[in-house]
This record gives C-alpha cells, sequence and structure tokens, in this order.
C-alpha cells in the first residue's frame, strides 16, 4: 500500500536504480566544465517574474503559456524558473563577475519549470545542466561550449548524438532577414493562429511541425543567406574550429530556438532514440540579453542539456549505471552485543574511508546475510557472541565464500588492504 498521495502531475523524479544513472551524468558534467575552467553557480528557483518576460520574450511559449507564477506574501509577482540563462547573467551582473577577467565562465544545475504537456521525456518540473561563458565574442568561446557538450555526452557513452548549427544574425541583419520571411510567409495559406505568429514571431513558424505547414515553407528564405558581413564570418569561424575539433554538425539553416535571446551561433543536440523529445540539449549566443535586462553590453554564449532526456538516452543506448551506491563492507552482528560492537566497527570503516553498511533491527544470521548480498559488498564481517569472546571477527569474502577470523583490532587495517588488492 503506497500513501494518499502522489507526486503533482508531470514531475520527474528519481528513485534507485534510476537515480545512480542521474548522479553518474550530473557528476561527470561537473567534472567537465572543472576541467574547462567554469566555476559552480548555485542559484535561486525563484526569480522576479519581470526578469523571464524581458529576458526570454514575451512572444515566446515559455513566457506566454509555460510559467509558474505566483504572487508572494510581500505581493512580489515570483516565477519558478523556467531556465537557467537569465539567472544566471542576472546573478553575474549583481555581483560584478563581469568586472574581473572575461569571459566569466560559470555552470550551474537543478530543477527548472515549465507548464507543458507531460509525457515521457516532457516535464513539468525537469532538469538541466547549464554552462554560459559570458563577456566574449570569440568564435573559439562558442566552438568551446560546442565542444565540452559534445565530449561529455561521448565520456557517458552515448554515440548517437548529432548537432545542428546555425547562426541567427545580430540585430544588424536579423530584421532584414525577419522582414524577408514575413513578407514571404504572408503569401502562405495558413490558420489565424499561424498567421498571428508571423506578425509576432515569424521565426517560430519555421518550427511547425505540421506536414501541410512545412510543405508551403520549402521555398523560405533562409537565415544564412542573409548574414551581414561580421555575422558571417562569425560563422565559418565556428565551423572551421569544429572541424579543428573533429567535432561533426549538420548545418541547420531552419534551426531556431524557442527562447528569444539568442543571436548568431544557435546549435541543438539530438539523439534518434528518443522519439518526440529527441533535443537533449540546446544552446546558443545571446549577445544583446544583458541590455535587456538592463545590464552593460555584455555579450554572452551557453547551453542547457536536458539531464532527464539524457539519463533517457543513456537508458536506451545501454550505457545506464549498473551499480546503485554498492558497499565495500556489510557489518553482519548476531545478539545485541555484538550490533553494538559492529555499529562502532562500520563507524571506524566509514572514517578511514571504507564504504561499509551493517544489518539493523536484530535481524537473524539468513536476513543479515541477505543483505550482505543486496549490498553489494565484497566481505561480510560477521560477529557472534564466540567471536567476541575470542577478541575477533570473521571476514567472509561473499565472492569465494572464504571465511577467516580476524583480530576485532586489526579488522580496519586488514579490511582496508584486502580492498586495495582487489
Ligand atoms: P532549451 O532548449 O529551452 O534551452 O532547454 C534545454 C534543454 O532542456 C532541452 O534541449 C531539453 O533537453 C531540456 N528540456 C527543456 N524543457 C524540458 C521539459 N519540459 N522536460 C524535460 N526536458 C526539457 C534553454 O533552456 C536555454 N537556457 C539553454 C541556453 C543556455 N542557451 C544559452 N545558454
Amino acid at each position: 500500500m503506497s500513501s494518499n498521495f502522489q507526486a503533482p502531475k508531470g514531475v520527474k523524479e528519481y528513485f534507485p536504480p534510476q537515480s545512480a544513472t542521474f548522479l553518474a551524468a550530473r557528476d561527470a558534467f561537473a567534472t567537465a566544465a572543472t576541467r574547462a575552467g567554469y566555476a559552480y553557480l548555485e542559484l535561486p528557483v525563484f526569480e522576479d517574474t519581470r526578469l523571464f518576460a524581458r529576458g526570454v520574450g514575451e512572444s515566446t511559449d515559455v513566457v506566454s503559456k509555460e510559467m509558474y507564477t505566483f504572487e508572494d506574501k510581500g505581493e512580489r509577482s515570483i516565477t519558478l524558473r523556467p531556465e537557467f540563462t537569465v539567472g544566471v547573467l542576472r546573478s553575474v551582473l549583481e555581483h560584478g563577475l563581469h568586472k574581473g577577467e572575461l569571459p566569466v565562465k560559470v555552470w550551474a544545475t537543478g530543477p527548472a519549470f515549465r507548464y507543458e504537456r507531460a509525457q515521457k521525456g516532457r516535464y513539468r518540473q525537469f532538469y538541466q545542466v547549464d554552462l554560459e561563458a559570458i563577456g566574449s565574442e570569440d568564435p573559439a568561446v562558442d566552438v568551446e561550449t560546442i565542444a565540452l557538450a559534445w565530449d561529455f555526452y561521448r565520456d557517458l557513452g552515448l554515440t548517437r548524438v548529432s548537432l545542428k548549427l546555425n547562426s541567427l544574425g545580430c540585430r544588424e541583419c536579423r530584421p532584414v532577414y525577419r522582414a524577408a520571411l514575413q513578407e514571404f510567409l504572408r503569401g502562405l495559406d495558413l490558420d489565424e493562429d499561424t498567421r498571428a505568429r508571423v506578425e509576432i514571431n515569424p521565426l517560430r513558424v519555421l518550427d511547425d511541425k505540421r506536414p501541410e505547414v512545412q510543405a508551403q515553407l520549402e521555398d523560405a528564405p533562409l537565415v544564412t543567406d542573409h548574414l551581414c558581413g561580421a555575422c558571417k564570418a562569425h560563422h565559418d569561424q565556428v565551423r572551421e574550429l569544429l572541424a579543428d575539433l573533429s567535432v561533426p554538425w549538420v548545418d541547420d539553416p531552419r534551426l531556431v530556438r524557442g527562447l528569444d535571446y539568442y543571436t548568431r551561433t544557435t546549435y541543438e543536440f539530438d539523439h534518434p532514440l528518443l522519439g518526440a523529445q529527441s533535443g537533449i540539449g540546446g544552446g546558443g549566443r545571446y549577445d544583446g540579453l544583458s541590455e535587456d535586462i538592463g545590464g552593460p553590453s555584455l555579450p554572452g554564449i551557453g547551453f542547457g542539456l536536458g539531464l532527464d532526456r539524457t539519463v533517457l538516452a543513456m537508458e536506451a543506448e545501454e550505457v545506464a549505471a549498473v551499480t546503485q551506491s554498492a558497499v565495500d563492507v556489510y557489518g553482519v552482528p548476531l545478539g545485541e552485543e555484538a550490533e553494538r560492537k559492529i555499529f562502532g566497527l562500520i563507524a571506524a570503516l566509514r572514517r578511514a574511508g571504507v564504504a561499509a553498511d551493517m544489518s539493523y533491527d536484530g535481524k537473524k544470521l539468513k536476513g543479515a546475510m541477505r543483505g550482505a548480498g543486496r549490498s553489494g559488498a565484497a566481505y561480510a564481517v560477521i560477529l557472534g557472541e564466540r567471536d567476541i569472546a575470542a577478541g575477533s571477527a570473521q571476514v567472509k569474502d561473499l565472492a569465494s565464500g572464504d571465511q577467516v577470523a580476524v583480530p576485532l583490532a586489526e579488522l580496519v587495517t586488514t579490511l582496508k588492504e584486502r580492498l586495495a588488492q582487489r
């Protein structure tokens, strides 16, 4: 019987054994980001609603339809973060990190919230790792971020991730493209909602998945044909540097992202085994975002990778973590006095750096040994009345079944030595 309660609809939670894969992915990302000089940020999960409205953009689905917004007791409008980038930038500016060495390289992780239609791989509370490099226009920084994500997926054992790349131009050339696209779209046979979108956010129409819309978009003008000289040079350099690092990509001039702040480089990672929710990560430049939220002119680039979808991809490619926090030693006390003694021994082992657990609640030998087996331990330490009298414990190798008596005073060192030899 479970309780009277269930988790709220659409949230994703992690429990054993899947939680081991989640943790392995997040830890691997922490290692990769740290190795490349990115420092960790821990940020609030809620912010002033206006930050997202200005930063992510009022015309996006994320802001107009999907935010968890409420008024707090101080009558402030608060929103649970639907993404990390604007909060990261807000924090960097607030604490003056941009006044030091540029680019400011930071990463963050945790839950994000979007009121979406929940299904496998799409949740209302989901998890991202997010990485941002703020204060550089250098195309090498764009490629540093892309290669970091690429290598992260590789290191997890994922071999089927693909990368789509585009440039959305800048504040100079994008309006020209936008107008050309709008003119083209106005001539099509579209429903009322889509026509409204043509006026507000025409680039999003390119992302419309319906075949009757896609069929009409074949001759749509492409953003890459409208880039200004500086954006074209930037885009070409990004592609050259990606080739230098042997990161394969596909040019996708129709790639548009769901958030308004993007400029120049944009990219997405896909996984073919995830069905409709194949986007496992995405990112790009946001050279005007700082000004949009009232900050100085400060370019930036970064990405957010969906941890939930990364876990699903690891399961689909059968590279998910197999062991669940296995310990090395498991204590099996027989009787009250033994339980007290083993309790101390297990604590001493842990203090000496050995992963150890034990049986509680006065279990009999059979039940306690079952616990030892399930724990994944290499050795069981069995302690009965006769052992206590002899001042030793039985150390049982759970793989071979061999058992020897070890003096209690030597137990920690003996087990450490044996484990080191394995
Ligand atoms: P995004 O494309 O909206 O970008 O989200 C990044 C990733 O988060 C997606 O590729 C997907 O894997 C995951 N994701 C998004 N929504 C959900 C959901 N409802 N359920 C499960 N997973 C989801 C951003 O959020 C940008 N802030 C990325 C960025 C950072 N751009 C520049 N810097």
